[in-house]
């Protein structure tokens, strides 16, 4: 018999939790279902997805509204959370049957793009593509290490090579101080230019619930005293790392400025290294680099994006259908669904896509749209950085 899947309705909204928190091993996704129920008025009934027995919710889908970037800009799309079973109902179809239900809602509605960490060996089966890499830039700030000392400094360090094409601007002192809810509209500016380009980065406004980690003990956004550049930072004393989730800084002297804090506040806190998590374009990375930070990539394995309506995904005249992708009439490339979700959101160019098995450019004058596709999907660095209100 098919299992029926519908909305919750907001008084089921104890018996999702109820789900959640019996589906989980640990206390943490129940925390995090009360406080988007209690903060996120993007959690509607109607976006809580539910498998039911009987009228009552056994699995839960949450696909919570956001807007997220894609090459074309920001498109309607979601996060997928809370993916939970009744453990006494596992293995029968229950989740499966709300995760369908949820992709069903979100394409109806024109929510084109699902972005979720997760299993790799679950969620691919319902389209998710593992899109979102790691990359962990390593920069050591121990004493005797090289700090990045902008040019014009006091105090040159002998040791580190200044980029000497880059702006000479004086340097005042160089403060972090914990942010308050006061600086939210600056973090919000700061993310926009600098996180918010990227694929797959979910829009963050000036809400400022947002910006607060719900564990302030652990995790902590620190902006710069002229606001001009802010960090969301967590100390790991086992690694002895303090890990940057996600920095942006207003201009390169301010990024010159925010890695030099970094250092220095991971260094005042007993810590030997600082661990930028963030993609290897992003100037605080160049920066470590060039400070010879080391630099390990990690492919995608968690981070994954579903695309539940392509039309809002590719360039203007291109479709995709069960054999590849089109230009109008023209075959322009042969591929399957998940590499040509790769290829929309720019975790792989054409030309890698090319080296696989599964991809072909057709047959007569493919070569002839090689440049146009690699003109219109050049490979990017997608980058989806969960706000501190996740942590
Ligand atoms: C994940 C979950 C929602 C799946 O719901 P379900 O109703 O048991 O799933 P279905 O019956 O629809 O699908 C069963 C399939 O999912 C697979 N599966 C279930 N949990 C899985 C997991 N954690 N990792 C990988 N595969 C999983 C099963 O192996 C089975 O695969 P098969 O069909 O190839 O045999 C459920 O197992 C659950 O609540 N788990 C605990 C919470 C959790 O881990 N949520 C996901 C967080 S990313």
């Amino acid at each position: 018999m098919a299992i029926v899947t519908r909305a919750a309705r907001r008084d089921e909204f104890d018996a999702v939790r109820g789900i959640i928190a019996r589906a989980f091993p640990t206390h943490d996704e129940a925390r995090l279902w009360d406080a988007l129920v209690a903060h996120d008025p993007a959690l509607t009934p109607e976006c809580v997805r539910v498998a039911t027995i009987d009228t009552h919710p056994v699995a839960c889908v949450v696909a919570l509204p956001r807007e997220i970037r894609a090459r074309g800009g920001l498109v309607p799309g979601a996060i997928v959370t809370l993916v939970a079973c009744e453990p006494d109902r596992q293995r029968q179809g229950y989740g499966s049957a709300a995760m369908r239900d949820a992709l069903a809602w979100m394409a109806a509605r024109g929510r084109a793009l699902g972005v979720l960490y997760g299993h790799p060996t679950y969620y691919p089966r319902f389209g998710f593509v593992p899109v979102l890499p790691s990359w962990q830039t390593d920069l050591s700030v121990g004493p005797d290490d090289a700090p990045i000392t902008p040019p014009g400094a006091s105090g040159q360090d002998s040791t580190f090579q200044p980029i000497r094409e880059l702006p000479t601007a004086p340097v005042p002192a160089i403060a972090l101080l914990p942010a308050t809810d006061e600086h939210t509209p600056d973090l919000a500016r700061l993310y926009a230019a600098t996180i918010g380009p990227y694929p797959c980065a979910v829009a963050r406004g000036t809400d400022a619930w947002l910006w607060r980690p719900r564990d302030a003990d652990q995790h902590q956004v620190l902006v710069l005293a002229d606001r001009a550049g802010y960090a969301f930072v967590s100390p790991d004393a086992e690694e002895s790392t303090l890990t940057v989730h996600e920095a942006a800084a207003g201009d390169t002297s301010t990024a010159r400025r925010l890695l030099t804090a970094l250092q220095r506040e991971g260094h005042d806190r007993g810590l030997a290294h600082l661990r930028l998590t963030l993609p290897p374009d992003h100037i605080l990375a160049r920066l470590a680099r060039l400070a010879s930070a080391s630099q390990i990539y990690r492919p995608a394995t968690a981070g994954m994006a579903v695309i539940t309506r392509w039309d809002r995904l590719l360039p203007p005249r291109y479709q995709v259908d069960d054999e590849g992708i089109r230009f109008g009439w023209i075959r322009v490339l042969r591929a399957n669904r998940r590499h040509l979700t790769e290829l929309a959101l720019g975790y792989h160019g054409v030309d890698d896509l090319l080296l696989t098995p599964e991809c072909a450019l057709p047959d007569g004058d493919g070569a002839a749209h090689l440049t146009q596709l690699r003109d219109d999907f050049p490979p990017l660095f997608p980058h989806w950085s969960l706000a501190p209100f996740w942590f």
